[in-house]
């Protein structure tokens, strides 16, 4: 067995001792959004969902051509796409909970942590989901068959790809969210559901970010390089994910023709990369982010694409 010469990153503590201060964390701040929102108070008309610069199709000459109102729509179908990704998500991660709970020591911090994020979780996708149907859009999620091939994330990914591609979609959704939260311009219902969200969420990215550490440290450079291999390939299919093409007919643009806008669209790239940019970060630091999966995380706007080389000028 060759040995393993990832290096953990710097700072990082192992997973067990996470958990123990997750646990007294989450004992003293959780919040149960049926009751610690107001999902009575009435929708401002006037608010967006989301700032107009984090739409898909923001500097696109689709998007000029849509009135003000319409773009107010569009925003609040990409919001609610987003949630509706992140429910689809957040279900796969409890599975995965759930089994690394059925194979650990029910007494153990990590394994009594476990079962506590599987609760926020439960708590976060009932949130998402309301505010959707507050919002009065359609439940999203991933397209169909990302959604059927998806029931095979728990066989493909285990330890430190498990836990890198939750932190992809966790810390992707997390930067978007944190932005909003305090802009007055946002409709406060969802700078609400933001700020509950980013509130628990940072202890799963500490929780998942001790994970990959330590799993990529005990392991071998084959298991090394699946790993990283699934980790970009399942982050592709998240970030795919985070707009359904549904969300153009909303105001009256063909989905092909939106998606297809959208991908094309530099200003979309560059904001998934900046949202992608912490996490990224983490992960190239633990040694996830080379080998064949790299051109999948620029395909997913993860990473910056590479610049073209220009021909030689003619002499
Ligand atoms: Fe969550
Ligand atoms: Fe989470």
């Amino acid at each position: 067995m060759s040995t393993p010469t990832t290096t953990r990153p710097a700072a990082s503590r192992t997973s067990a001792d996470v958990s123990a201060r997750l646990l007294r964390s989450a004992a003293k701040k959780s919040y149960d959004p049926a009751v610690d929102i107001d999902w009575d108070a009435p929708l401002d008309p006037q608010k967006t969902w989301t700032p107009a610069h984090r739409v898909s199709l923001y500097g696109t000459e689709l998007w000029d051509a849509l009135d003000e109102d319409q773009r107010r729509e569009l925003a609040k179908h990409e919001a609610c796409s987003v949630a509706g990704a992140g429910v689809w998500f957040e279900t796969l991660l409890m599975q995965r909970l759930l089994k690394d709970f059925y194979d650990d020591d029910p007494t153990s911090d990590r394994a009594q942590w476990a079962l506590t994020e599987v609760a926020d979780e439960c708590r976060h996708s009932q949130m998402f989901a309301r505010m959707t149907q507050v919002a009065g859009v359609p439940s999203y999620g991933p397209v169909p068959w990302v959604r059927a091939m998806s029931k095979l994330y728990s066989l493909v990914t285990w330890g430190p790809s498990a836990y890198a591609t939750i932190l992809v979609a966790e810390e992707v959704l997390d930067r978007l969210q944190r932005e909003q939260a305090d802009d007055p311009d946002v409709q406060p219902l969802m700078r609400q559901v933001n700020k509950i969200h980013i509130m628990e969420e940072a202890r799963h990215v500490s929780f998942a970010r001790a994970e990959v550490a330590d799993g990529m440290a005990a392991r071998s450079r084959p298991a090394r390089a699946y790993h990283r291999f699934a980790t970009a390939f399942v982050s592709f299919f998240i970030v795919r994910s985070l707009i359904h093409p549904g969300v153009y007919s909303s105001v009256g643009i063909d989905p092909k023709r939106g998606r297809k806008a959208a991908l094309a669209n530099p200003h979309y790239q560059e904001m998934i990369r900046w949202a992608g940019e912490k996490i990224v970060g983490f992960l190239d630091e633990a040694g996830m982010v080379k080998g064949p999966g790299k051109p999948l995380l620029r395909r997913a706007f993860l990473l910056p694409r590479r610049a073209r080389r220009r021909a030689p000028l003619a002499r």
